[in-house]
């Protein structure tokens, strides 16, 4: 099944950086727990990976003024920028998904969905603007997204994405 710890695909090691899923998965979970969401109470932790091998923490950050409020995967990217590092090979998200699961088909957790779309809307996912930031610097990034129970989905930057947009090749 897919619970943290289980072996295989978490234990490998994310295009050289030395870097597991497995241990990027711990970190986002760290993450999590500096979470500041006494708006939503809905807590949710991140950590990207650069190419160099450095992990990013992030977690959200909420506002009484809500729309400033920061998701966890722009936080941990941001961090990642501004510490120098451009070239984000992975993000894992952890949040708490059981809302996502009582109304869909079986009634199940994660391991008895279908593949694809159907298991995707089973985990908490980047929103909108987060999904463009993490293209902006992981074009081909990997994005793995966990619950709280280790269930996990894996997915990509392009998946979650398609035709986001780019400057490359433009000129004013
Ligand atoms: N949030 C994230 O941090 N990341 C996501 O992927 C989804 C939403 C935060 C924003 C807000 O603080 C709370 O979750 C509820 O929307």
């Amino acid at each position: 099944m897919t619970s943290l710890g289980d072996g295989k695909f978490l234990d490998q090691d994310i295009r050289g950086t030395g870097v597991t899923f497995g241990a990027l998965a711990l970190e986002a979970r760290a993450a999590r727990e500096q979470a500041y969401a006494p708006f939503s109470g809905f807590m949710v932790g991140a950590a990207a990976l650069g190419a160099g091998g450095r992990v990013f923490r992030g977690c959200n950050v909420e506002a009484a003024a809500y729309p400033l409020t920061n998701c966890a995967e722009r936080v941990a990217i941001q961090k990642a920028v501004s510490e120098g590092e451009r070239r984000i090979v992975a993000v894992a998200v952890v949040g708490d998904a059981s809302y996502l699961r009582r109304s869909a088909a079986g009634g199940g957790g994660a391991g008895s969905a279908a593949t694809g779309a159907e298991r995707l809307g089973l985990f908490v996912t980047p929103c909108g603007a987060c999904r463009q930031v993490i293209f902006e610097f992981g074009p081909d990034a990997s994005v793995l997204l966990l619950d709280l129970e280790g269930d996990y989905h894996l997915t990509s930057a392009r998946e979650l994405l398609p035709g986001g947009f780019r400057l490359e090749g433009f000129s004013a």
